[in-house]
């Protein structure tokens, strides 16, 4: 009886901590940072999905891409907001974003 109950507290434990049991998507990323200026052009960010806007900066040198995501350019705020982002997370929002809507 005690070891069930040493069971179900240990199990109840797991699953209250507060660790990201799942990581997040590029899509999850993008809905929860860069949605608000990416998805209507909101201060003249590149809107998702858009070809012709994206295509001159896809352009440019990836790591300069990278660099500008990590510092900000311009009305982009640096990590694009997402604050906790690393460089990989900010890559599949990327990615995420640059796909047809
Ligand atoms: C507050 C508005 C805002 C948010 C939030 C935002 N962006 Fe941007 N973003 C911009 C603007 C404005 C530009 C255009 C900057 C310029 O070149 O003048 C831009 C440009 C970019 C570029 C092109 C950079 C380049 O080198 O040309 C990338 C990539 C990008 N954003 C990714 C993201 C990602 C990924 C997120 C979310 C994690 C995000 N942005 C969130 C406003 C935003």
């Amino acid at each position: 009886m005690k070891t069930n109950l040493l069971i179900l507290l240990t199990l109840l434990l797991a699953a209250c901590s507060d660790q990201p049991t799942q990581p997040r998507t590029g899509e999850d990323i993008y809905y929860q940072s860069c949605f608000s200026c990416h998805e209507r052009g909101h201060g003249g960010a590149p809107i998702r999905g858009n070809t012709e806007q994206w295509q001159p900066r896809l352009e440019q040198d990836e790591a300069i891409i990278l660099e500008n995501m990590r510092n900000g350019i311009n009305g982009m705020p640096p990590k694009g907001a997402c604050f906790d982002c690393n460089d990989k997370e900010l890559q599949m929002a990327l990615e995420f974003m640059l796909k047809q809507p």
